[in-house]
């Protein structure tokens, strides 16, 4: 059946360059399946733009020594060219700060509003007097009212580990200047998620029959003990609230983001020339609407955004899937510019075609669980797939046989029972693909499409046309007429993962209509038949990586790391003379701050076990903290943790974490917290500690 879908890739934020993590979360399932769709008849419209307001940038835009406005127009710009260069094409690539956003952003706000949906409290806040402004509690520095570390962050202190409430901070300072700073009491509007907490549930299990597990089990969660959130911020960058008679406040950028995905396909729709086409994606009840997005952002796709939605005036449609996916890292870590733990893109490109990373992603995509990227990998589905499977099998029956021997025209054929069996299985292949790619499993849809590539090389081999060349010219004919039947499938079936390669092979079997114009399942290659076809010269859109140029790359990516540390070192031992307390805590994981000399009898008072996460929830109206309930022995303790932004609380249940049992207990958001548990800190994350097997909960860790 023909659908409508309207596909959307998360916004990316317009403060930072995109790196492949990104890519295979959000933007390249969303452009396979929108090549797919419109190959397999379906009409599609994908839209996407940057997301460009908000705290975080406009404080880096404040560093970068530019107004957030010069920021954003630099990394729409830098965005948009990795976009192109990686071929992922959107029928429109807007950005938030597009001349229709702001209406109807403000309409969501007062549709919400008139239905009782929005309340206003008033609380302290941290604001600096000096810069004239309200800081989010990440960018506030001062001494930690726990351990009275000099130098905590608003959030959290690295030194005692804990989580903190950034109007408690002692000498509390602006993070960017060290200006002293005071607390204000200020007014937001919050988002009753609450009252709508039934009415989303009920919508949710609508969705539970074909939602992937892990969206559903981090929404049903959620949504348990859901509270109001804040959707406004004092700033000067964003929407502005609207009737509101207090100058600086401003949407929360995540309130206004998603509504981007809606200006943006206003802005394509005026594009066209027909400036209501919009409305025909976004309330026909026909159009699915699917949100491709990174793990990270399912409870504001699969909740704020449909409660948003809910309470329109408009028609809207809601969500109709969203498949999100795990994180993509890289040789065992996360992405992470920073420290140069990335691949640096320019360089990529000018070595390496689009469709090798586009290949390396779709075959590892992340979509059960995390995958990574590694160079051996890539050389591995770049050298024994692209190239020995798919481009081996058309340089040999085009370049070998068909232009070297029949004279570039494609002899005819009869067929035997076996030319129609690997035809057939061609078939089949094709058929399971496009049902892959039609539920979001572009990793699967890859095994299937290889598995036509193994069964079209087999029966070259098995044909063995260099022997009947010589002995039966016919049969000789008929194989090479059978094999530019396969390459021709194939091309099809590849062209959603691998356009231009996919291109390539389909010229070369001497069609001349356009690939992407195709429909699949409409090829049938058992009955057309592509004999005295003309063939021009053949190009093998793939080739092979060497050992040595693998190696350089791991070689370069730790040279990278090692410049890196060795910069950072040096900064820290100036601005240590220089610039104390302030700037210090920017990258607080990578600066050795060595803790006092302790004896081993200050160790032995810990008392660390391992533990089992019997249960685990968010706590409610803290954005930052999950409630572990942990099995240690005979007991069970209840310990509060701020790491409900790395972790889905539904994921910890049942595994095993190291628990420091007898630290004073003391009270979280009305939680008593009985010890913590212990994680790492890298590049700003929290991960949780285990041992290298699962132990007996309560063993003693020492
Ligand atoms: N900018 C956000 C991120 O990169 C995603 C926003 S998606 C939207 O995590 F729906 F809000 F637009
Ligand atoms: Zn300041």
């Amino acid at each position: 059946m023909s659908e409508k879908y309207l596909v959307t890739s998360a916004l990316p934020y317009a403060n930072g360059p995109l790196h492949f993590g990104h890519i295979a979360g959000a933007y390249l399932p969303g452009d396979i399946f929108t090549r797919y769709a419109r190959l397999a008849g379906h009409e599609v419209l994908f839209v996407c733009g940057t997301d460009e307001y908000g705290a975080a940038i406009s404080l880096s835009a404040e560093k970068a020594g530019r107004s957030p406005r010069e920021h954003a127009d630099h990394y729409n710009g830098v965005i948009t060219k990795f976009f192109d260069q990686l071929n992922v094409k959107f029928d429109n690539f807007s950005r938030t700060t597009n001349k229709h956003h702001k209406a109807i952003a403000q309409e969501f706000f007062l549709s919400l509003e008139s239905k009782g949906f929005l309340t206003k409290s008033a609380s302290d806040r941290q604001y600096c007097p000096t810069c004239d402004r309200y800081l989010p509690d990440r960018f506030v520095v001062g001494e930690c009212y726990l351990c009275h570390h000099e130098n905590a962050r608003g959030d959290e202190c690295p030194k005692c580990g804990q989580f903190l409430d950034e109007t408690k901070l002692i000498n509390p300072r602006c993070k960017l200047y060290g200006h002293n700073t005071e607390l204000r009491n200020t007014t937001h509007w919050q988002l009753r998620l609450d009252l709508l907490k039934e009415e989303l549930e009920a919508w949710v299990e609508t969705k539970k029959d074909f939602w992937k597990s892990n969206v559903l089990s981090n929404v049903t969660g959620i949504l348990k003990d859901i509270g109001a959130r804040d959707i406004t911020r004092d700033l000067k960058w964003g929407v502005p609230v609207p009737n509101c008679d207090e100058e600086g406040k401003v949407l929360y950028v995540w309130f206004d983001a998603p509504i981007g995905y809606i200006s943006s396909t206003i802005e394509w729709a005026e594009k066209q020339g027909k400036p209501d086409l919009w409305k025909e994606w976004w309330t026909d009840k026909k159009t699915k609407l699917i949100h491709f997005i990174g793990k990270d952002n399912i409870t504001f796709h699969c909740i704020t955004w449909p409660a948003m939605l809910l309470k329109q005036d408009g028609g809207y449609i809601m969500p109709h899937n969203v498949p999100a996916n795990e994180f993509y890292n890289f040789e065992g870590k996360k992405f992470n510019k920073t420290s140069g733990w990335t691949i640096d893109t320019e360089d990529f490109f000018s070595k390496y075609p689009a469709d090798y990373i586009r290949w390396t992603i779709a075959r590892g995509a992340p979509e059960a669980k995390d995958s990574e990227f590694t160079w051996t990998e890539f050389q591995k589905c770049v050298n024994a797939e692209l190239n020995d499977t798919f481009g081996n099998l058309a340089t040999r029956i085009i370049r070998g046989f068909a232009l070297a021997k029949f004279e570039g025209v494609v002899p005819e054929a009869s067929l035997n029972d076996e030319d129609k069996a690997v035809l057939t299985t061609a078939l089949d292949c094709h058929k399971r693909a496009g049902e892959a790619l039609e539920n979001f499993k572009v990793r699967r849809a890859c095994e299937i499409i290889l598995e036509l590539g193994f069964a079209a090389n087999k029966y070259v081999e098995d044909q063995a046309p260099w022997k009947s060349f010589k002995t039966d010219k016919a049969r000789c004919g008929t194989t090479v007429n059978v094999g530019i039947r396969l390459v021709e499938l194939l091309a099809l079936s590849l062209y959603p993962l691998i356009p231009t390669s996919a291109e390539a092979l389909w010229s070369a079997t001497g069609r001349k209509d356009a690939l992407s114009e195709q429909r699949w399942g409409q090829i049938n290659i058992l009955e057309e038949d592509p004999a005295s076809r003309v063939l021009e010269a053949f190009e093998n859109p793939f080739g092979k990586l060497s050992k040595k140029q693998v190696k350089a790359e791991v070689d370069t990516l730790h040279e990278r790391l090692k410049q890196h540390e060795k910069a950072q070192k040096m900064t820290e031992n100036t601005e240590e003379k220089t610039a104390p307390a302030a700037e210090a805590t920017e990258t607080p994981e990578n600066a050795m701050n060595w803790k006092d000399e302790i004896s081993y009898d200050d160790f032995v008072k810990l008392d660390m076990r391992m533990a089992t996460v019997n249960t685990c929830e968010p706590v409610k109206g803290a954005d930052r903290l999950l409630k572990l309930e942990l099995q240690v022995g005979s007991e069970v303790r209840t310990v509060v943790s701020g790491i409900r932004e790395f972790y889905e609380a539904e994921s910890l249940v049942g595994r095993q974490v190291v628990y420091l049992a007898n630290l004073k207990p003391r009270k979280l958001r009305g939680v008593m917290s009985q010890g913590m548990v212990l994680a790492a800190t890298d590049a700003g994350k929290a991960i949780l500690l285990k041992a290298e097997q699962d132990c007996e909960p309560g063993a003693s860790v020492s």
